[in-house]
């Protein structure tokens, strides 16, 4: 058989002569499946952890596959193949080895680890099987958000050093605005791990904070509240976040990443019950991955504004695979803040691709309840 080369470039011009177009898109969206799939296995099978106990000069095939035990050596040289091929490896053709990359995010033990986060974002495998009839129906089966809600302990544990991170940020952020106290309160709905809490009481010994959860996943902020010592400043109270009796007044009131996953008339409550619990001069915090604005005309430029917010596109898609949330816009909650008298004033990103409003009332609030 003849070994020359077989095209598989674009074939002919397209309509009236344009430049012809291959499937070259397609494939890659394809393949992200594929892809993500490396990673999770990788991930699973502590492959980039035992480069890092490697070192620079990482580890041959056989080697890896041993380190990783794993019985089947070719298909550890495939896998790392397609792990250099998509920028997280090094490999000269006899070893591989971390990229910075993968050194800074994808090891277990780095203090910036996305290992855990990685195979858990993507949310239920259900969602995304049923995607298609999620949105024909324009309802998540009841199997996927009690897959959602099983794996929220899980997951928030897996996001808290970042959200540790972030929270720290945006205290130094309040700070520089003057709207830190010495002495806060705090008030955090939909507190997951209680990565805020910890960060955010960090370096106020007088503060004290609420933080409002699910039963399920109520017990993992516990035990973050009681690592940091925190034990005795931090209440936290179970049930939902709209309902919940919540003590006020609040100097920050904390919705992180939680609008995205209700649906609008949820969102915009939550938003103003936020507001509600301000005590005169405080500011509602909201981290989230907004998605882009609606446009009111048409604007040839949407595609380009579209592509720059695939990261926040597909993160609110995840959002609509398992819950009844799609993701929240800028437009969103500049409308529901004006709604409760307050404005949206700053955009932070206290860590990449981590996204942070602050919306302070235009006028000082009367608080929800007297202290
Ligand atoms: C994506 S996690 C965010 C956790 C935390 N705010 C953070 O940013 O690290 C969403 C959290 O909202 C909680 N949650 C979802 N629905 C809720 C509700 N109706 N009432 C209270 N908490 C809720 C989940 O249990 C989960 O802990």
């Amino acid at each position: 058989m003849g070994a020359g080369p077989v095209g598989v470039g674009p074939v002919g011009a397209g309509p009236g002569g344009a430049p012809p177009v291959g499937p070259g898109p397609v494939w890659d969206v394809v393949n992200g499946l594929a892809a993500y799939g490396a990673l999770s296995a990788a991930l699973e099978l502590g492959l980039f952890d035992a480069l890092a106990a490697a070192g620079e000069r990482g580890l041959a095939p056989d080697a890896l596959a041993a380190a990783v035990s794993a019985a089947d050596g070719d298909a550890v040289a495939l896998l790392a193949e397609v792990l250099v091929s998509l920028g997280l490896l090094t490999g000269d053709g006899e070893a591989v080895a971390l990229t910075p990359v993968a050194a800074r995010f994808l090891v277990s033990g780095s203090p910036a680890s996305m290992a855990a986060l990685g195979r858990l974002s993507p949310g239920p495998w259900s969602g995304w099987q049923q995607l298609a009839e999620t949105i024909r129906s324009g309802a998540v089966p009841a199997g996927t958000r009690g897959e959602l809600d099983a794996l929220y302990p899980d997951l928030v544990r897996a996001t808290a050093p970042t959200q540790r991170a972030v929270a720290a940020g945006v205290a130094a952020a309040l700070a520089e605005r003057g709207l830190w106290p010495a002495s806060p309160r705090v008030v955090d709905l939909g507190c997951g791990s209680g990565a805020w809490l910890a960060a955010l009481l960090a370096d106020r010994p007088a503060a004290a904070a609420v933080g409002v959860d699910l039963p399920g996943v109520l017990p993992v902020a516990r035990e973050t509240v009681a690592a940091a010592g925190l034990a005795s400043r931090v209440e936290l109270v179970e049930g939902d976040y709209l309902e919940a009796d919540v003590p006020g007044p609040a100097d920050v009131v904390v919705l992180a990443h939680v609008l995205r996953a209700e649906p609008p008339e949820r969102a915009r409550r939550l938003l103003l019950r936020a507001l509600g619990l301000l005590a005169p001069g405080g500011v509602v915090v909201v981290a989230d991955y907004p998605r882009p604005d609606p446009v009111a005309a048409p604007d040839p430029g949407r595609p380009v504004v579209l592509a720059g917010a695939r990261h926040e596109l597909l993160l609110s898609l995840t959002m609509a695979a398992a819950t009844d949330g799609h993701g929240v816009t800028v437009a969103d909650l500049r409308a529901w803040a004006a709604e409760g008298g307050a404005d949206l004033t700053d955009v932070l990103q206290p860590v990449p691709r981590q996204t942070v409003f602050l919306i302070r009332p235009a006028v000082p609030t009367e608080p929800e309840r007297e202290p």
